[in-house]
């Protein structure tokens, strides 16, 4: 297992569509492991592959909160099969839009299918942030982030921060 180094915004790579895997073998159970570490490494309760630079349809997700008790959840080629009409609003970040949050708007309760670890066909009913987190970490597929649904103006301030960021940043 190992960290991976996360993309952060603006980079075009983020905004490619991640491809569906055809089998989860051995090489997409260590990309899964991997990713888990960069996670957790990160503080994040959630990872797609693309923010490691990997284009797979492949989310990692740990919403316990606590450190003992992991309980690590693994999504290959998520489907969202229903959506809620109700929304549910929460305040969202991003390992790949470092220290930036806003509220955004999403549906409340969803059912993913999905493949897991072992590659086996999993149904899920989501709901609260459960359901939140699997809708963003779904969007990192498509290329999207959660500054996307804000106004063009506040997105650019976040981008120009980021950039701003990126320009200063020295490695020594
Ligand atoms: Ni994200």
């Amino acid at each position: 297992m190992a960290i991976k180094t996360i993309i952060t915004e603006p980079n075009k790579i983020l905004r490619q569509v991640s491809i569906s895997v055809e089998k989860v073998g051995k090489e997409e159970q260590r990309l899964m492991d991997d990713m888990l570490d960069t996670m957790y490494a990160a503080n994040g309760i959630g990872l797609a592959a693309i923010q490691i630079g990997v284009p797979k349809r492949i989310i990692v997700m740990d919403i316990s909160k606590d450190e003992n008790k992991k309980e690590p959840r693994y999504f290959v080629n998520p489907i969202i099969k229903n959506k809620d009409k109700i929304k549910s609003t929460y305040e969202e970040g991003c390992l790949s839009v470092p220290n930036q949050f806003a509220e955004i708007d999403r549906p409340k309760n969803c059912d993913i299918e999905y493949l897991d670890y072992n590659g086996h066909k999993k149904f899920l009913k989501a709901e609260g942030l459960l359901a939140t987190c699997i809708q963003h970490e779904m969007d990192h597929l498509e290329g999207i982030l959660f500054i996307d649904y804000l106004s063009k103006l506040k997105k650019s301030m976040i981008i120009k921060k980021l950039s701003k960021m990126k320009s200063t940043r020295i490695v020594v």
